[in-house]
């Protein structure tokens, strides 16, 4: 089958790539130095089986070939791709992630569905991340960075923490919360929360508190009550991801941050609304309407109590009547 090929060249490559950043002079001078000057310790390394994509434009392509892998198949991956104006020259294939470094990223079941791949330069011309293209194992909307690797924590912790990027799930887990995982650039989908909830109703998200970051976890969060989760939210300083945090204030300063600022995230929505409302007539109706719609999406019979608790939470901040707010949530109920 087509998914198993992709599944065994996605191995291979992963193997290429670790070898290549530990048992290689450019892979330990260039790859892991990068790594260590970030911090990042070796058992960390180890466990998200990062590697190194040589420098020299074609070292995989042609490895992948040698070894007899199919290229329509290794162009599907993304990991290697047709040399511009190849036409009749010698080897028409090139490594697309030449001179990164390799995030491999695990499916729920421990097999590489893809990659990502960081450069080392900060060039503004080349971007910073280059994802795996959507294939038939690696479908975006339905992957989250380092589930694999939280997955047990998550469990045990009951809880499971968001953040933003690749470097920053390395970070938590050396920080020692492992139960991390991170939407890589993208914003969060149904398909991931619902694989989320299987493991726990609890979801922290952990991001910047920059406007985007603010924006990014709102937009997260009628989906995540739908799917009956449990939202909190942590906003980091302004600028700083968890990986920036911690190489400035150290590990146990990230864990005492994050523990002591999580925000149910619906009343987090109304309180900052609410500042920003004031007298306003119209915007005040309008934000109780957009509140009532979003109270309306606690609909498990356990979340009852819950959203009584809003209702009389949100009725004092913004000094409207309870009754006259319940009948409004109930119109939104389908
Ligand atoms: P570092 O700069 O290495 O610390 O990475 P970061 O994770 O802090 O990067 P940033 O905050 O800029 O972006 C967060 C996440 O968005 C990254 O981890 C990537 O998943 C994604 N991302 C960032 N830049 C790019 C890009 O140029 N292309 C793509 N496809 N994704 C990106
Ligand atoms: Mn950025
Ligand atoms: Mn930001
Ligand atoms: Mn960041
Ligand atoms: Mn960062």
């Amino acid at each position: 089958m087509l998914a198993d090929s992709l599944f065994i060249i996605n191995h291979f490559a992963q193997e290429f790539f670790t070898q290549a950043l530990l048992e290689t002079d450019e892979g330990r001078h260039i790859g892991l130095s990068y790594l260590q000057e970030r911090g990042l310790r070796e058992h960390i390394i180890q466990k998200f089986q990062l590697g190194y994509n040589p420098e020299n434009g074609d070292a995989f392509a042609r490895a992948a070939l040698d070894k007899g892998y199919n290229a329509e198949y290794l162009l599907k991956t993304g990991l290697i791709a047709r040399r511009a104006g190849a036409q009749g020259s010698e080897f028409p294939y090139r490594d697309p992630y030449a001179g990164r470094i390799i995030f491999p990223v695990h499916n729920l079941s421990g097999k590489i569905a893809g990659f990502g791949a960081r450069s080392l330069r900060n060039d503004p011309h080349t971007p910073k991340y280059i994802n795996t293209p959507e294939n038939e194992i690696y479908v975006k909307s339905k992957i989250l960075y380092g589930l694999y690797q939280a997955r047990q924590a998550i469990g045990r912790e009951d809880e499971c923490l968001l953040v933003e990027g690749y470097m920053d799930v390395l970070a938590m887990h050396q920080a020692g919360i492992e139960n991390t995982v991170a939407s890589s650039g993208t914003s969060l989908t149904t398909d991931q929360l619902q694989l989320i909830r299987k493991l726990t109703r609890r979801l922290t998200i952990v991001y910047d508190g920059d406007a985007a970051g603010i924006k990014a976890a709102q937009r997260g969060m009628d989906l995540a009550l739908e799917q009956g989760l449990d939202v909190r939210l942590v906003l980091l300083p302004d600028g700083e991801d968890p990986d920036s945090f911690v190489h400035k204030h150290g590990a146990q300063a990230l864990r005492e941050f994050i523990s002591s600022h999580k925000k149910d995230i619906i009343l987090f929505q109304l309180e900052t609304a609410a500042a920003d409302v004031s007298d306003d007539i119209e915007k005040k109706s309008a934000l109780i309407n957009q509140i009532a719609a979003t109270l309306a999406h606690l609909q498990d019979s356990t979340d009852f109590l819950r959203r009584q608790d809003y209702i009389r939470r949100c009725s004092q901040l913004l000094h409207i009547d309870e009754q006259g707010l319940t009948s409004l949530v109930n119109t939104f109920i389908r």
